[in-house]
């Protein structure tokens, strides 16, 4: 799989496995499924509950562990926690993880980013980033940061394509990581007009269609996908393009809708009232 450069010289490939919602033996079977079929990064996180069995179906695939990018997320209640790391790579039965981001934008996100920075120059991790920051909060952690995120995570697809926040990550030589990379699998999106005749015209699906287009404008997408076919399909994708017309017709396609949406008021009282052991 095609691989993406980050500001740090660390190479990610360019499409991940979403694993949110999926628990304990459908995600072991949906992460092995997807190593079998050639994926090489699944993206996880403390608060989906599934990090033990992700981490059993990395160790138990053929393929390295080097060759397999694997992130997780640190839930706020853990920002201060000196040993939050040291406990993810438990979960996971790993010595190591790819990249591990912050979740949420509230709590004492500076101290757990400063945590992260930590682990990062203990080796315990090979790249960090954010997720959800979207609030003057991200410039917050980027003007204290020693060592620059490489990753912002947000919502992202074609009715939602965050141009805005691609502009402020990008002095940084930040990537910018999808989550909903297929506006949630919803009908109205994967069956737009101007998808479909691109898709007709390339004999590949309107998921696939949307994919590319995240791919060849830089970001990582992260489907997600329990369905073997739908996992197949959600790869292959490096036997085609997209020209500038196309591209531009997609671009279009943006709307400011999103599937998800919270204040930062609505966020802290939610989120910090969530606590993961
Ligand atoms: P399924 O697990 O049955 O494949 P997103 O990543 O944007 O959140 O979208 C995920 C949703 O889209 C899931 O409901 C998933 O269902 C569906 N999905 C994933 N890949 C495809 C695809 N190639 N074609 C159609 N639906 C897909």
């Amino acid at each position: 799989m095609e691989k993406v450069r980050l500001n740090n010289g660390m190479e990610m490939p360019c499409i991940g496995l979403g694993v949110f919602q999926v628990d304990g033996n459908t995600c072991e079977k949906a992460v092995s499924n997807a190593l079998a079929l050639g994926y090489r990064h699944i993206d996880s996180a403390h608060h989906y509950f599934n990090e033990a069995a992700v981490g059993k179906a990395v160790r138990e695939s053929s393929a390295a562990r080097s060759e397999i990018w694997v992130t997780s997320k640190i839930w706020p209640n853990e920002y201060e926690d000196e040993t939050a790391v040291d406990r993810m790579l438990d979960r996971f039965g790993l010595d190591y993880l790819d990249l591990v981001i912050l979740h949420q934008q509230v709590g004492s996100y500076l101290a757990g980013y400063h945590n992260l920075e930590k682990a990062y120059e203990a080796g315990k991790i090979r790249a960090i980033g954010l997720s959800n920051f979207e609030s003057e909060r991200l410039e917050d952690v980027l003007s204290h940061a020693e060592v620059k995120p490489q990753i912002l995570q947000v919502e992202c697809h074609p009715y939602f394509q965050q141009w805005d926040l691609q502009k402020r990550i990008a002095p940084y030589g930040m990537k910018m990581e999808c989550w909903y990379p297929l506006g949630h699998g919803d009908a109205g999106l994967l069956n737009e007009p101007v998808l479909v005749s691109i898709a007709e015209k390339y004999h590949k699906s309107t998921a696939q269609i949307i994919l590319k287009w995240h791919v060849i404008e830089g970001r990582i997408p992260l489907p997600k996908s329990t369905n073997p076919v739908h996992q197949k399909e959600n790869i292959d994708l490096f036997d085609f393009t997209l020209t500038d017309g196309e591209i531009q017709q997609i671009e279009a396609l943006d709307c400011g809708r999103r599937y998800w949406h919270m204040t930062l008021a609505q966020q802290e009282e939610k989120f910090l009232n969530i606590h993961l052991d």
